[in-house]
């Protein structure tokens, strides 16, 4: 699927609704993502943020409003096309496939492809990025370590080569140690050129991360903007934690407070309205 527009978005949510029967998860959203981008999606739990993540990949179908990709419309588009047209979903839970091994979970990421020497070449890119992942290519999958799991669920995603990789808590009850090593691996991935949504309930750790963020609530996203410094600007004020700190990028994770989404919600009652934002002096 071309995209030649790099103003353009890679991909934008209008107004999307997203039901289970009767139950509407997803009110009607707005959301765009451009290439090179690490966007956030970050909300407590039931906000409906793995419910938006299968809607772009297509495990579910919006009851409303517009999805498109590199600038076509996709809302109708079964999930296999999607993932060959380069969107990935690394889902909650990992979705490993436990009877299989390692390298057939792997091997599971290319399904869509028939590129042989490609897949050979990006399995050996893979194993080099994940070096743990190299040592268990014969063991049963699900015999793995959690953490193990998370790198295998990103590895087989990578191997459908991905432009748009979609990370759903990819840090849950997870070790600081082994988040720490799949942050790196994240950002790895982005300078390979891939743009990444990710969603976390770890609001910090999302934000030490992220170009942009999404705050979801209940079915709706109720802020958005882009992380600067140590402020969130959003589109409406520039907000600077005081009951949160947010990491220093520079330290190890393991020594980050880590606080849940819960803290960055009640930001809203610490705001200092930016009426001016070129004013304010992370921007
Ligand atoms: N299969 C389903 N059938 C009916 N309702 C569902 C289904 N899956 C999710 N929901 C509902 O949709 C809403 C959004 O759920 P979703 O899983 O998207 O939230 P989430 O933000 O990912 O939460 P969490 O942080 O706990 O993973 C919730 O109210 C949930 O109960
Ligand atoms: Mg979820």
């Amino acid at each position: 699927m071309p995209h030649d527009n790099p103003a353009a978005p890679l991909l934008q949510l209008r107004d999307a609704r997203i039901a289970y029967g009767q139950i509407q998860a997803v009110k009607g959203i707005d959301l765009e993502l451009f290439s090179g981008e690490l966007v956030s999606l970050i909300g407590a739990n039931g906000a409906g943020k793995t419910t938006t993540l299968n809607a772009i990949a297509g495990t579910l179908q919006l009851s409303g409003g517009d999805l498109s990709y590199a600038g076509s419309a996709i809302a109708g588009m079964p999930a296999h096309k999607r993932l060959r047209a380069g969107i990935a979903l690394v889902p909650e839970g990992r979705g490993i496939f436990t009877r299989l091994t390692v390298e057939e979970n792997l091997r599971m990421g290319a399904y869509t492809r028939s590129d042989k020497a490609e897949i050979e070449a990006d399995l050996q890119r893979v194993y080099e990025m994940l070096p743990r992942v190299k040592e268990r290519l014969p063991q049963v999958a699900g015999t793995l370590s959690g953490g193990e799991q998370q790198m295998v669920a990103i590895g087989r995603a990578l191997l459908s080569r991905p432009k748009l990789l979609l990370l759903d808590e990819p840090s849950m009850g997870l070790a600081p140690l082994i988040v720490e090593k799949i942050f790196e691996v994240i950002q790895t991935v982005m300078k390979q050129g891939v743009t990444v949504l990710l969603v976390e309930q770890n609001a910090n750790l999302a934000l030490g991360f992220s170009n942009r963020a999404y705050v979801m609530e209940s079915g709706k996203i109720t802020l958005s903007g882009r992380v600067a410094g140590r402020i969130y600007c959003t589109t409406r004020r520039c907000v600077r934690p005081t009951s949160a700190k947010r990491p220093d990028r520079s330290a190890p994770l393991k020594a980050r407070s880590r606080p849940r989404a819960a803290s960055f919600f009640s930001l809203g009652r610490f705001s200092r309205r930016c009426g001016d934002r070129a004013g304010c002096p992370a921007v």
